[in-house]
């Protein structure tokens, strides 16, 4: 096929794409799942069934490097700098995660009653006004993950607006890059530089008198001989922001949304808090915060029959494995209960969640809170408005009439 005849896969993702249809892609990956695996372009894939995406995100000839060559200057493995560790492969990717992890997992572990104390602190602020109405998003949504993360990086309540505005802004780099205007382009390097001049003198304050925090912990932890660099440290903290924030402000909201629209799962998690764990499950399931990812081939790799070149995008629709007819029954009802929810909304393999468990921690607290306190909860525009962004894609407002926000 030429460039002017377009792959058929072409015009139905274009409308996954279109901003009008934000609000509902699922009949669009509905279509796209008709075939297991489609040609986009001459250069790339679409992918869709669960049980295939969960084989390719463990295969090792897919790689998340762009594969464009040396990038920068040398990482702590002295190979050229490749980006942040979600775009490394192994064997570099797995150290600097380690590390990572090393001194995430203890800091997030007794967070549990940090982050409920947060949740009620921001409903709180809405407690005396009855009847009233509140948006999810700026009342809970946007502040909790934020909160969150700038108390694990040491960051002073006072500049959260900072890391919020970085937030907002540098997530939009993770989107289809066809999607994006060259006015977007240029301001995301512009962004970019930001970041790292407003992190630099914080890093250099960390070095010269180390905390108790993450980045002192990262600076001056573990053998000296692997330790990221400052570079890669910068790089870390931006991937934690960006790949912890804007998801997990979608999975409450996205959350929300599904339990206003099902007034009976609504009523089970109120009259069952301990039901809050599978409701967090199938919002991740049904409604994911991150719709897609991607990998790069290094060989010839054959996929549902078709035999995809080496060095071919591959693009692996997370939504639409979410409601594979083949792996979960009745896909497109919302419904906690489901036995066997082994959802990708977190991916799979060595990429797979570096912060689900925190994530699932925020999600319970929100939305059990919810349940809890908001009496008579209504929305207030259904479909409400949708943010811009596709990959993470999530409500830019959702407002919700209430008779009581109780204590
Ligand atoms: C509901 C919320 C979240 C969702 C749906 C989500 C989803 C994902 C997905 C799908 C991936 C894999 C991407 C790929 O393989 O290409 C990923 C990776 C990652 N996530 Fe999350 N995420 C969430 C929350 C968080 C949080 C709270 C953090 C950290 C504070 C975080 C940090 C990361 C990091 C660092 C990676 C890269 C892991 C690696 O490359 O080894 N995420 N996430």
């Amino acid at each position: 096929m030429t460039s002017t005849q377009p792959y058929p896969a072409a015009a139905a993702y274009g409308r996954l794409l279109d901003q009008a249809n934000r609000h509902d892609p699922y009949p669009h990956f509905t279509e796209l799942a008709q075939e297991p695996i489609q040609r986009l372009d001459e250069n790339s894939w679409l992918v869709s069934r669960h049980a295939d995406i969960t084989a390719l995100l463990r295969d090792p000839r897919l790689s998340s490097e762009d594969g464009a060559g040396p990038q920068g200057p040398p990482g702590s493995d002295g190979r050229p700098f490749r980006g942040p560790f979600l775009l490394v492969d192994p064997p570099h990717h797995n150290t600097l995660r380690d590390q990572t992890m090393h001194q995430f997992m203890p800091r997030i572990m007794g967070m549990g009653p940090r982050i409920e104390a947060m949740v009620a602190r921001l409903l709180d602020r809405h407690a005396g006004t009855r009847p009233g109405e509140l948006d999810i998003v700026t009342a809970l949504a946007y502040p909790l993950p934020v909160g969150v993360i700038c108390e694990l990086l040491g960051v002073p309540e006072e500049e959260e607006p900072v890391f919020h505005s970085f937030a907002a802004r540098l997530t939009r780099a993770l989107d289809p890059v066809e999607t994006l205007t060259a006015q977007e382009i240029a301001e995301l390097q512009v962004t970019r530089a930001q970041w790292r001049e407003y992190l630099m003198p914080m890093i250099a304050r960390r070095r010269d008198r180390p905390g108790i925090d993450l980045v002192s912990g990262l600076l001056t932890e573990g053998d000296p001989a692997t330790r990221m660099n400052t570079l890669e440290l910068a790089t870390t903290l931006g991937l934690l922001l960006i790949a912890g924030h804007e998801t997990t402000v979608n999975l409450i909201t996205n959350g929300t949304l599904a339990l206003l629209r099902h007034p009976d799962v609504l009523d089970r998690l109120r009259a069952d808090p301990d039901l809050a764990p599978a409701v967090v499950e199938e919002a991740l399931r049904f409604d994911p915060p991150v719709q897609q990812t991607s990998r790069r081939t290094t060989a010839d790799v054959r996929i549902a029959g078709e035999v995809v070149p080496a060095g071919s995008r591959v693009v692996f629709l997370l939504g639409a494995a979410n409601r594979d007819p083949r792996r979960f029954a009745d896909p497109d009802r919302f419904w906690p209960e489901r036995p066997g929810n082994a959802h990708l909304a977190f991916g799979g393999g060595v990429h797979y969640c570096f912060g689900a468990a925190l994530a699932r921690m925020e999600g319970q607290a929100a939305l059990s809170a919810i349940a809890a306190r908001l009496t008579g909860p209504r929305l207030l525009a259904d479909p409400p408005p949708y943010r811009t962004n596709m990959l993470l894609r999530g409500p830019a407002e959702l407002r919700v009439a209430y008779d009581a926000v109780t204590r």
